[in-house]
């Protein structure tokens, strides 16, 4: 009897034991779980981290090989030595990459400047994106300009908007280019944070001739000149005077950036503008002018900064030059214009 009572109170505490362990075990992977989705939550704060990592940045001074823009066997090289893509027609899908980012309801800015006589070329460039520049995707248009008068009525489709912004005159040329800068930092800030995703900078005298959409949106855009894509970088057109700040050493270099594009996400396109308006400040001060103005300035930031996306000829060619191998389509072009006729002074 005495036997029997031993071994219940035995199996009791045995049994208990268990439960509690039991327990134990479950409050365990109770927290455990619960850690992890905190964990997890944790890492969706993680992007401003992992974007400054992706900022592209290189070293002054470093020594590497030009990269080139067409091989040996004269095909397109479609990726940058750091790994960037170089958009090509036959390198993405119009409609699959169009359709990734419309379901991503996103915003592109787009700023021109169009002063003095150069609002003879809205009209040419506004008919011409409405055929061509992210068609059904949500653009907003911001023109600068000192003749609100004279910009031109464009039917827009559905999702394109237009604001006009006036800004004074100017009797230069170059100041107007030094100015554009500034102005779009301002804009950035007072507006394009809140009103878009992406910011495209172009040049006004210029067309569409082809298809430009979701494959150019990228944190860094740039485009590649057409004029030098074929060029040693020691003949790059660069600033090569040490005093300004746009100075880039004869054995740097990777692309020659054409100005009339600059683009990417709101934040990264307000950095360039920042620094590049510092930059033609300080040049300002010491009474120098970058060689190409502007394009110097941007030519720096993109050789320490590099682009993560860059786009090819393709989107950015000049009308008077003759067609290529290497460039099946023309996309946006500079158009011919007289200098003379347009320009506030030589
Ligand atoms: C898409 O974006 C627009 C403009 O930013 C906004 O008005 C609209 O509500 C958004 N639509 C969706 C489905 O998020």
């Amino acid at each position: 009897m005495a036997g029997l009572l031993k071994l219940n109170v035995f199996l009791f505490f045995v049994l208990t034991g268990f439960f509690t362990t039991g327990l134990f075990y479950l409050a365990y992977t109770y927290t455990s779980t619960s850690h992890r989705y905190k964990e997890r939550g944790f890492c969706l704060i993680v992007p401003k981290e992992h974007q400054e990592n992706s900022l592209l940045q290189s070293p002054h001074g470093l020594s590497y090989n030009q990269p080139s823009v067409v091989g040996p066997d004269g095909k397109v090289v479609p990726l940058t030595p750091w790994l960037a893509p170089v958009v090509w027609e036959g390198t993405f899908d119009p409609t699959l990459i169009d359709s990734i980012y419309k379901q991503q309801n996103i915003t592109i800015a787009t700023t021109v400047f169009a002063l003095g006589k150069y609002t003879q070329f809205l009209k040419d460039f506004l008919e011409s994106a409405e055929q061509n520049y992210f068609v059904g995707l949500r653009v907003h248009y911001y023109v600068f300009t000192d003749h609100p008068e004279q910009v031109p009525a464009v039917k827009l489709s559905e999702e394109h908007h237009l604001t006009v912004l006036t800004v004074p005159s100017s009797n230069r040329w170059q100041e107007i280019t030094l100015s554009r800068m500034a102005r779009l930092e301002e804009l950035i800030e007072s507006r394009l944070v809140n009103e878009a995703d992406y910011v495209f900078s172009l040049d006004v005298d210029t067309k569409f001739y082809g298809r430009w959409g979701a494959e150019t949106l990228g944190r860094l855009v740039g485009v590649i000149h057409p004029g030098y894509y074929q060029t040693p970088r020691e003949q790059y057109p660069y600033e090569r005077r040490p005093e300004s700040q746009a100075f880039i050493p004869s054995d740097e270099g990777d692309y020659y950036y054409g100005g009339a594009v600059i683009g990417g996400l709101v934040k990264d396109v307000h950095e360039i503008a920042k620094t590049c308006r510092e930059q033609l400040d300080i040049d300002a001060s010491k009474s120098i002018e970058a060689a190409w103005q502007e394009e110097s300035h941007l030519n720096k930031y993109f050789l320490y900064n590099k682009p993560s996306k860059v786009l090819s000829p393709e989107y950015l060619w000049q009308d008077f030059k003759p067609h290529t191998d290497e460039v099946k389509i023309i996309r946006f072009s500079q158009v011919i214009k007289n200098y003379a006729a347009v320009r506030p002074n030589p």
